[in-house]
């Protein structure tokens, strides 16, 4: 049995061991999956003993994801973009690879809900490292454009110089707004504090989509303003779920099929 873990602070309410359980034992891999809480201060040290027990990997959750990320010898394309890393892979030589799959996650979940992105205006809401994370794999679809809008609006600006390479991309301050969109990405963290972002009225084009990062119980407040709206209505409970299936095909090489456990932790929510 290989042993893998999740790492954050806190962690105890990580849906991490229930989807990678039911992954494991839906592709017969034998792999133990637990929640460790590192302290705020020793996260480096909690992964090194982690290997000396046999840990063959681990996700990485808040507040770790970029400590992991200076800590890790090898680090993947998309990781170095990020800034981040939310999955250690033990290298055959002792080495630590680090990867990011929360925005390739992301986009693996509209597709799984048949959103097609090529040639969409799409808006991100933020410019912290949830955003950061999302943007290669975004561009990637060729979208017509990704717009960024901000509290900090010099945030959002430099967020788009970084990937400006990639496509057509702006960043600017929530009045800057112009126009509507087909997608629009809620990346802040203000709906963990109730909060909405200041955002027009008229935001979404018909048939367009309304998509919160965040996940609970009852809609999210963007949501809860979206659906009026017009849009239709996503959280990020896919997003999780996909992030997840991704990091279990690096560790293990095999794609989980995610339809199942989407259920079973849309139930547990309740
Ligand atoms: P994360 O890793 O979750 O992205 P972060 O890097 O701290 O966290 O970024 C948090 C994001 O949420 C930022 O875009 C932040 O805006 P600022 O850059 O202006 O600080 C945004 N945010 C947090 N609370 C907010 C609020 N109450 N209203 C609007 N935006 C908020």
């Amino acid at each position: 049995t290989d042993r893998y873990c999740v790492f954050g602070h806190p962690v105890e309410h990580s849906k991490s061991p229930l989807i990678h359980a039911e992954f494991a034992h839906q592709t017969g891999q034998s792999i133990e999956y637990s929640a460790i809480e590192a302290p705020l201060d020793g996260f480096v040290d909690a992964w090194r003993q982690f290997v000396a027990d046999g840990g063959r990997g681990a996700n990485v959750t808040l507040p770790f994801k970029q400590t992991a990320f200076e800590m890790c010898d090898t680090l993947s394309h998309r990781a170095k973009r990020a800034g981040a890393v939310n999955t250690l892979i033990l290298g055959g030589n002792g080495r630590t690879y680090g990867d990011t799959t929360d925005g390739v996650g992301l986009v693996r979940d509209l597709a799984y809900h048949r959103l097609e992105l090529a040639g969409k205006r799409i808006l991100v809401l933020g410019a912290g490292g949830a955003v950061r994370g999302l943007l290669e794999p975004l561009l990637q679809k060729a979208p017509s454009e990704v717009v960024i809008a901000n509290r900090t609006a010099t945030k959002a600006q430099q967020l788009a110089d970084d990937f400006a390479d990639l496509g057509k991309v702006q960043g600017g301050g929530y009045e800057d707004i112009q126009g509507t969109f087909d997608l629009v990405i809620n990346g802040t963290s203000a709906s963990l504090a109730g909060d909405l972002p200041p955002l027009p009225e008229q935001l979404f084009n018909k048939g367009g989509w309304a998509y919160d990062m965040m996940y609970g119980s009852e809609p999210t407040v963007f949501l809860q303003w979206a659906g009026p709206r017009g849009a239709k209505l996503l959280d990020g409970l896919g997003m999780l779920v996909e992030q997840a299936a991704e990091s279990f095909f690096l560790w293990r090489n095999v794609h989980p099929d995610t339809s199942m456990v989407r259920d079973t932790l849309r139930q547990s929510l309740n």
